[in-house]
């Protein structure tokens, strides 16, 4: 009796871990079913096309697998409006697949962060279509939908995927085929054409052109996309420029000033998206200065800021992500001269090593939107996850090893 229970037992753990289907052609036939059944045929079409070339095999492959994974799946009028109802084989085309492919599952209706707030899932596009350190590949942001009647969360599984300057919407329910939750969306994301820029290409439709063309004319271009793989940079938006070039001295500072000013808006060597602040913690840009993230609970709305030196500047905009990074639009533009190379240097190693050390990451933050966050916390919403986010592991708090404790820092005559 009993060893039945504990053979029943084994079973069925063996049963769940196993590999989906009998085998991979059963598998693969299954999602192709599977996918012409739910009107997505489009998709099937690119996964066969990119099956064709050598990367693209091996991304199809990972799929029949232990694994789990959620598969954001263009439509067919997405592909179709893309020009992507023939696609070429190329590599192109796996990066886009790839980046439509978390290991993970995200359940649209109970995994993904209310409006306002993000969950970060990294999806399989990996260098060398993006530049970030180690294995951390390239993210996509999600957020509930929100009706935009009665700027609510719609609440009923509904999800937006934010670009640069593009959204993506899901179209219609989400479904599972064996290790796969497939969720319909209307676009195919146009992010690999911002990848295949590059520098800080910010479309000057998001507002910080003035921005842009500072790090240009500091002769910062190279730098920030060269000399930075995995950066997160806080851009003030032109309105801030405008006002600090009335307000202050930034105009007339000389131009390796300048040049520390805007380093002082960077982190070099880590990419921190919104659910891995916290608020209090502190951090050194690639001048060398330490930035502070804070927010404020004041009138039960969360402002969420940073600040160095003296400056503090509002989040206006969280989590776009860029091939080597990640940008945070800010109303402020910091007008912090001052350097220090050693604590810059010694904060760029460290965040170099620890990227590179680190062999597992979560593969999603800031999860749980509904069941976790109400109106608590803005951006640095704690990144609960529930239970179905049950692929990610250990941990991704990149922010760890350079970040300084805030005592130190009010403390000690450390700076
Ligand atoms: C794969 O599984 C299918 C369905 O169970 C079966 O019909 C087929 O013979 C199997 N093929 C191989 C190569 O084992
Ligand atoms: C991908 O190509 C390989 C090699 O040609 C083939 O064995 C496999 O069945 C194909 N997979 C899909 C999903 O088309
Ligand atoms: C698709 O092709 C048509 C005709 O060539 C063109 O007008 C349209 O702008 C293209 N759409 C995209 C998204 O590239
Ligand atoms: C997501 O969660 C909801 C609520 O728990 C459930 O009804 C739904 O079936 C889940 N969706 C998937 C694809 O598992
Ligand atoms: C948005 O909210 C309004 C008012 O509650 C409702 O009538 C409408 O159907 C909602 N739209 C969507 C798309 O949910
Ligand atoms: C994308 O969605 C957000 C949130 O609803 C909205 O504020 C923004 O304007 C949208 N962007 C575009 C380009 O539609
Ligand atoms: C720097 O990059 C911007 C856009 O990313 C470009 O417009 C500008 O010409 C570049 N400047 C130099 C000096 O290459
Ligand atoms: C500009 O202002 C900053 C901060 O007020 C100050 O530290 C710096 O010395 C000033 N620089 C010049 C050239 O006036
Ligand atoms: C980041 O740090 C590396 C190593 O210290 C350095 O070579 C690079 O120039 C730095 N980049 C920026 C943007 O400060």
């Amino acid at each position: 009796m009993l060893k039945s229970i504990i053979l029943s037992t084994l079973l069925l753990s063996l049963k769940i871990t196993a590999l989906p289907a009998d085998n991979s052609t059963a598998y693969y036939k299954g999602l192709e079913s599977s996918l012409m059944d739910n009107g997505l045929s489009g998709l099937w079409n690119a996964i066969s096309t990119a099956n064709q070339t050598e990367s693209g095999q091996e991304l199809i492959k990972k799929l029949y697998s232990d694994d789990k994974f959620t598969i954001y799946a263009p439509n067919n009028a997405a592909w179709a409006s893309s020009n992507l109802t023939q696609p070429p084989a190329n590599e192109n085309l796996v990066s886009l697949l790839s980046y439509h492919i978390v290991k993970a599952t995200l359940n649209s209706s109970t995994d993904i962060a209310p409006i306002r707030h993000h969950t970060i899932a990294f999806t399989e596009l990996r260098t060398p279509t993006i530049d970030l350190p180690g294995d951390q590949t390239q993210v996509i942001v999600l957020e509930t939908a929100v009706n935009q009647t009665t700027g609510q969360d719609v609440n009923d599984g509904s999800v937006l995927v934010r670009g640069d300057n593009w959204n993506a919407t899901s179209s219609g329910n989400q479904f599972i085929y064996e290790n796969l939750f497939i969720q319909p969306i209307d676009k195919p994301s146009p992010l690999l054409k911002t990848l295949s820029q590059t520098g800080l290409s910010l479309t000057a439709n998001m507002g910080a052109t003035s921005a842009i063309s500072a790090i240009s004319s500091s002769g910062l271009n190279e730098t920030l996309s060269n000399h930075c793989h995995g950066c997160t940079f806080f851009i003030p938006v032109n309105n801030a420029f405008d006002q600090a070039t009335q307000t202050t001295n930034f105009s007339n500072l000389p131009q390796n000033e300048k040049s520390s000013v805007i380093l002082n808006h960077i982190l070099n060597g880590s990419t921190l998206y919104s659910p891995d602040f916290k608020s209090g913690s502190a951090y050194v840009t690639s001048a060398g200065m330490p930035l502070l993230y804070l927010t404020d609970d004041n009138d039960g709305k969360q402002k969420v800021f940073i600040q160095v030196g003296k400056y503090r500047a509002s989040i206006l905009r969280s989590d776009i992500p860029v091939s080597n990074g990640v940008v945070h639009l800010i109303d402020t533009l910091m007008v912090v001269p001052q350097n220090n190379h050693d604590k810059a240097d010694d904060a760029a190693k460290s965040a170099a090593h620890e990227a590179e050390s680190r062999t597992t990451t979560t593969n999603v933050i800031g999860g749980g939107g509904h069941t976790a966050t109400s109106t608590a916390s803005g951006p640095s919403s704690s990144s609960t996850q529930s239970q179905s986010l049950g692929s990610s592991t250990i941990n991704h708090d990149l922010g760890n090893v350079f970040k300084i404790s805030l005592s130190a820092l009010v403390l000690g005559a450390l700076w």
